[in-house]
């Protein structure tokens, strides 16, 4: 039997954030590979659609399940609320830094590539905030909620995250 096998199946909310997060981690790799294809329009195409959703993805956590999280006690050591907060705002950092790299390259020079190049680790480093975080949420904030909240309260915060409403 393996592990995984023995351990109980994630609750609805670790379930639905884990989803969401897979499609923003799949949708950074497209645009890395439209990229490294040095097809600008697609990359930037992907890359608005992911930042529209992980905008507002953050927007609707940060309204319902990091404030319920937050109203709960005995956080552990590196769960702290302040840290889902921190790693929110590095989150729209690296997105932001990423729109506006993607926003001045310039098609047309005969530099693409190399301007590309120098791009792409911006890239991965959202990649790399994106893991972390998906770490944290679903190790600490997302079982804990499964584990604390009535179900009635759980099918609204499923709700809410998988239609992004954001009240
Ligand atoms: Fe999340
Ligand atoms: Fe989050």
């Amino acid at each position: 039997m393996s592990l995984e096998s023995r351990e109980a199946p994630a609750g609805p909310l670790t379930q639905a954030n884990a989803q969401i997060h897979q499609g923003h981690e799949e949708a950074i790799l497209c645009v890395i590979e439209r990229l490294t294809e040095l097809d600008i329009e697609a990359a930037r195409t992907g890359l608005g659609a992911l930042s529209e959703d992980m905008t507002a993805h953050l927007a609707v956590e940060d309204a319902s399940t990091h404030q319920r999280y937050g109203a709960l006690s005995d956080h552990p050591r590196g769960a702290a609320p302040e840290l889902f907060e921190a790693d929110h705002v590095s989150h729209r950092k690296v997105m932001s830094a990423c729109v506006e790299a993607m926003g001045e390259l310039n098609e047309r020079a005969p530099d693409l590539r190399r301007q590309v190049v120098l791009i792409l680790p911006l890239f991965y480093r959202l990649r790399n905030v994106l893991e972390h975080h998906t770490l944290r949420e679903q190790r600490f904030l997302y079982p804990r909620l499964d584990a604390e909240l009535d179900s009635a309260e759980l099918e609204a915060l499923v709700q809410r995250l998988t239609t992004q409403e954001e009240s």
